[in-house]
């Protein structure tokens, strides 16, 4: 059985694990594209071994390397694709709703596909964990407790910038894990004269101040003025995480996650359908 395995779009913390395990268990009819759906368009297809699998089990990013491809959403991109696609017995996608997307339209036009979620920002349809989430919030939290310090020095207050594209799942566990003095995790609850509230009370109590804001909502250092015409004397300071919430080792949890998404995968390659969607729910692992 000839395997293709594809990572699509943010790379997540425990991508590698999967990948490892797909290369243990299938060795030299493991295949890999290389940079997401562009290399299954671009004819980038390699032996899985090239990639060093092994190497990079326990890490974060994706050996394989991943991409966000426009190019296969249009039909010449996606026949093109599909072309190279139909060489596998099995193609195994791993991303977040465009690539789960990207999955079944492949499903539906004759290729055996196996989607599986992975993307930090925990957003998938129907699933109620995607891989590299528990990560994303870790480094996020570990991000705050190193900063804080220094911020108490100086009874300062600090906007820390989580991702999450449009999803607030980082932006509202990071807050609750922290104790955060505020949220901003959608565009309904931004409220400027409550946040510059706090911050007062605090900095006269001569105290720091955390505030959790999710990327996309309104640019950090717009915000960061606007509060400072509302406050008096506090100084707030930007803190933007970024991607050291996917580049940061994956987490026990996160490798756990990799594994039962890993049993799952072998699961569905046994007796393949045409579309294999697995999903968390109740905490496990499971395959529609
Ligand atoms: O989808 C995962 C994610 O990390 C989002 O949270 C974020 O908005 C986006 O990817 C950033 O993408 P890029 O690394 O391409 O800038």
């Amino acid at each position: 059985m000839k395997v293709l395995v594809i990572a699509s779009g943010g790379d997540t913390p425990g991508m590698n694990k999967v990948i490892f395990n797909l290369y243990k268990k299938f060795k030299n009819n493991l295949f890999a594209c290389k940079r997401g759906f562009s290399g299954l368009i671009d004819d980038e297809i390699y032996s899985a071994s090239v990639f060093e699998p092994k190497k990079y089990k326990n890490q974060a990013g994706v050996c394989i390397k991943s991409a966000r491809c426009p190019r296969f959403i249009t039909d010449e991109g996606f026949k093109k694709g599909l072309k190279n696609a139909k060489k596998f017995d099995i193609v195994v996608i791993l991303g977040g709703n465009g690539s789960a997307k990207g999955a079944k339209r492949l499903a539906e036009n004759g290729v055996k596909t196996i989607f599986a979620p992975a993307t930090i920002d925990n957003d998938i349809e129907g699933s109620e964990y995607s891989l590299g989430f528990h990560t994303a919030v870790k480094a996020c939290c570990e991000a705050v407790y190193n900063v804080m310090p220094s911020m108490n020095a100086f009874d300062r207050a600090c906007v820390f910038q989580v991702m999450g594209r449009r999803c607030d799942k980082i932006a509202k566990n990071v807050a609750t894990t922290v104790e955060a003095d505020a949220l901003v995790a959608s565009e309904e609850e931004l409220d400027l004269q409550k946040i510059a509230k706090t911050l007062n009370k605090n900095y006269k109590q001569e105290k720091s101040s955390i505030i959790i804001l999710r990327e996309n909502i309104l640019p950090i250092e717009k915000f960061i003025s606007s509060l400072k015409t509302l406050t008096k004397g506090v100084e707030v300071k930007p803190f933007i995480i970024g991607h050291l919430q996917r580049g940061t080792k994956p987490s026990k949890v996160d490798i756990k996650m990799a594994n039962q998404i890993s049993k799952s995968i072998f699961k569905a390659t046994k007796s393949p359908q045409m579309f294999s969607y697995i999903y968390f729910e109740e905490g496990c692992c499971k395959i529609k």
